[in-house]
């Protein structure tokens, strides 16, 4: 079995190689996927340099999400039957022709969802729904503020917008977003090219309870809107993009206005899937995954596209989410392995 695997961090360029693998057997509880497609996401960039919150031990196969089909089921595990599409809670490891995974993290797809959307259904819909929905618990008429909302995660979140009818204040960094975003149904529609966008956000946060927002810029920008919170509001960050490849460390810093939080007896929060993952029990995991699925087949989700790579073309994958490319998060194609 071929697999991609990094013996040391650095430059995914120099570290990443292909080995050829012994095929593993499941054993008591586990279930042998044959993987189809994984995608190349930031985080996996981050893991492969070694900057990223939690880090495998090496030497480790990156990858942490994939759509795949059952091959084998280990001792008392009952399903799902092999030939099965499935895909991975937190399974890490899956850019590899055949990956183990405990029997308990293996969920079925439902049939009318792709094999794209179904590759990257956890990190970036996870995100969105429980941020919006679990953690901020966001009803009917409330409003959010958020960063880069043209982001992936921001364009799901105005999707959950409209169907669970609450309502968004998005800050873009470009203005020829601006258009796009409302297309999305953003309510208000501010673009960080302004130099007075901290005074449009307050104007706009008049009138509004603002208690909610969730930011992936940090820096000035995520402190900016940290201080047009409501009374007693809360903010979570979960990603710090104005550390472009965090190089930049300076950028990782955020200038919280003191008074601000405090008198208002604000928050502003870290939030990560991994630690949520792993915090929550697993039946609360599955269950919130599953419905995940549901509302990306029904169409009530929609993912950007996705493009595919060959795992021989591993270098254009990892030159793809590392820049500003604009063709769709790259899928490692890794069931065209078997056909070479
Ligand atoms: N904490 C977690 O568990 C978790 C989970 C999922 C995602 N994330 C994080 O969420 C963020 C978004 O992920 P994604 O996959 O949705 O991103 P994405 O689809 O690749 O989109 C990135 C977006 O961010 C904008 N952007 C990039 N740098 C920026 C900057 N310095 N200031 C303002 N906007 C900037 C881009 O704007 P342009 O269009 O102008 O380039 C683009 O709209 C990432 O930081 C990711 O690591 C975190």
């Amino acid at each position: 079995m071929k697999a991609f695997v990094f013996e040391r961090t650095g430059d995914p360029n120099n570290v990443l190689a292909v080995q050829e693998l012994p095929e593993p057997k499941p054993g008591t509880g586990e279930i042998l996927v044959r993987v189809r497609l994984s995608p190349v996401h930031p985080s996996d960039l981050h893991i492969m340099r070694g900057r990223f919150g939690r880090q495998p031990m090496l030497p480790a196969t990156p990858g942490i999400e994939c759509v795949g089909v059952v091959e084998a089921l280990g001792s008392g595990v009952a399903g799902p039957a092999p030939g099965t599409r499935v895909v991975l809670l937190n399974v890490w490891g899956s850019w590899r022709e055949l990956i183990l995974s405990p029997a308990e993290r293996v969920i079925p797809v439902p049939a009318d969802l792709s094999d794209e959307d179904a590759a990257q259904a956890l990190v970036n819909p996870v995100t969105a729904w429980v941020m919006t929905m679990v953690e901020h618990d966001l009803k009917p008429g409330d409003w959010l503020a958020q960063t880069a909302a043209g982001s992936t995660v921001g364009q799901l979140v105005l999707q959950l917008a409209r169907s669970e009818r609450f309502r968004t204040v998005n800050i873009v960094r470009r203005r020829a977003q601006v258009p796009d975003i409302k297309a999305l149904g953003g309510d208000v529609v501010i673009t960080s090219e302004d130099d007075d966008w901290g005074m449009q956000l307050a104007t706009a946060s008049e009138g509004k309870v603002l208690s909610r927002a969730i930011d992936c810029v940090a820096g000035r920008t995520g402190a900016t809107v940290a201080r047009h919170l409501a009374p007693g509001g809360r903010m979570l960050v979960y990603g710090a993009l104005s550390s472009h490849r965090q190089t930049d460390p300076s950028a990782f810093e955020m200038p919280v206005f003191a008074p601000r939080l405090i008198y208002n007896a604000a928050a502003v929060q870290g939030w990560y899937l991994l630690h949520w993952l792993e915090v929550t029990p697993l039946d609360d995991c599955a269950a919130i995954f599953a419905k995940v699925l549901d509302r990306l087949a029904s169409g009530a989700l929609r993912l950007p596209p996705a493009k595919l790579h060959r795992p021989q073309n591993i270098a254009d994958a990892l030159r793809d989410a590392d820049g500003a490319s604009r063709e769709g998060k790259p899928l490692l194609d890794l069931s065209s392995w078997a056909a070479d």
